[in-house]
């Protein structure tokens, strides 16, 4: 039987789910959806649900785009299952985006690797004792309190005494079980995309200018409330040093495909990496296609490298 020549690979592009990033992988996904219409892939949107399994038989799909941010879909539990089933997937593996969902684990991957990262002191809801005592030794005041599994400054608080910190306390623990009290870096926001599957490269450092006091939710998502600048305003000498702590978190952790890294960097000072996203936003607001255009690669560009890296990753 003759092959059609030059087929384009069938996407299932999964988007949705249940966590608090749920409207911004709407979004990602309509603009990924987009791009790929664009270049004639054929695909069919799922919006990830109960009945996953028998939509993904029905649609037999050469490959799975992966459009969910948060704890659905970014942190291994999807990639677990298409594993299961045989389907490549954009992004990373099981392990790298359980381990980057846990902002913990990550930290201490950073550390092992000599990435600079805030000290911190983490704490379980059973077992919160000493954690007053932790703060004082390790990390000081300002500190800055998170679930450790969330995403888009959700549950987060700064705490600038002891007083401070039992509400603090209180509203990360509504998001996960386990939270991180970590020392306050001021500087400027930096974020560096990365792409790549064995030879990951550094996009160009994207400094984030927001008029607001946090980069939270509502300023990432809404227009004209923060302005990219690229590259960042903070020295040469800082910009390779984030690029390359960019790419060495993303092995240090194990990613393959994309992966976003956050920092803070201090004026003068050397970077300090606070985490790694491995299903960055997609969205016409967000920091990394932004990036990669700025290294002249389109976003119809950079859906269809994902694609590729992916079915990469299949043949290895
Ligand atoms: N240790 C810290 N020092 C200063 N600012 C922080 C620190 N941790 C978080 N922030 C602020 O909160 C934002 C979100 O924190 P981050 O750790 O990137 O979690 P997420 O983006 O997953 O919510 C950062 O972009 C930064 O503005
Ligand atoms: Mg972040």
């Amino acid at each position: 039987m003759s092959q059609r020549p030059n087929r384009k690979p069938k996407v299932a592009l999964l988007y949705g789910g249940n966590s608090e990033e749920r409207e911004v992988s709407i979004r990602s996904a309509k603009a990924v959806h987009r791009a790929l219409t664009t270049l004639n892939y054929p695909v069919e949107k799922i919006s990830v649900s109960k009945d996953l399994i028998s939509r993904l038989k029905n649609a037999r799909p050469d490959i799975a785009f992966i459009a969910m941010h948060g704890n659905s879909g970014e942190d291994g539990t999807i990639q677990a299952l298409l594993d299961a089933l045989k389907i490549p997937y954009t992004g990373s593996g099981v392990l790298a985006s359980a381990l980057a969902m846990n902002k913990t684990m990550s930290k201490r991957l950073f550390i092992e690797n000599g990435i600079q990262t805030p000290s911190f002191v983490s704490a379980r809801k059973e077992s919160q004792n000493d954690i007053a005592e932790d703060i004082r030794s390790s990390c000081g005041y300002p500190a800055v309190v998170k679930p450790a599994s969330q995403g888009s400054t959700i549950g987060l608080s700064i705490v600038k005494s002891a007083k401070e910190l039992s509400k603090a306390l209180k509203m990360a623990f509504v998001y996960d079980n386990e939270i991180l009290i970590e020392q306050q870096v001021k500087g400027a926001e930096v974020t560096v995309g990365v792409l790549g599957n064995s030879n990951p490269v550094a996009l160009p450092t994207l400094e984030i200018a927001t008029k607001t006091k946090f980069y939270d939710y509502r300023t990432k998502y809404t227009a004209g409330l923060s302005n990219h600048i690229i590259p960042a305003r903070i020295g040469k000498k800082q910009r390779e040093l984030a690029k390359k702590m960019a790419v060495a978190a993303h092995k240090a952790l194990g990613c393959r495909g994309f992966s976003r890294a956050d920092f803070i960097c201090p004026k003068g000072k050397d970077p300090f990496i606070l985490e790694v996203n491995t299903v960055p936003g997609l969205t016409n607001l967000s920091l990394f296609p932004d990036a990669a255009k700025a290294k002249g690669i389109s976003f119809k560009d950079l859906v269809s490298k994902l694609i590729d890296l992916a079915l990469e990753e299949k043949s290895e």
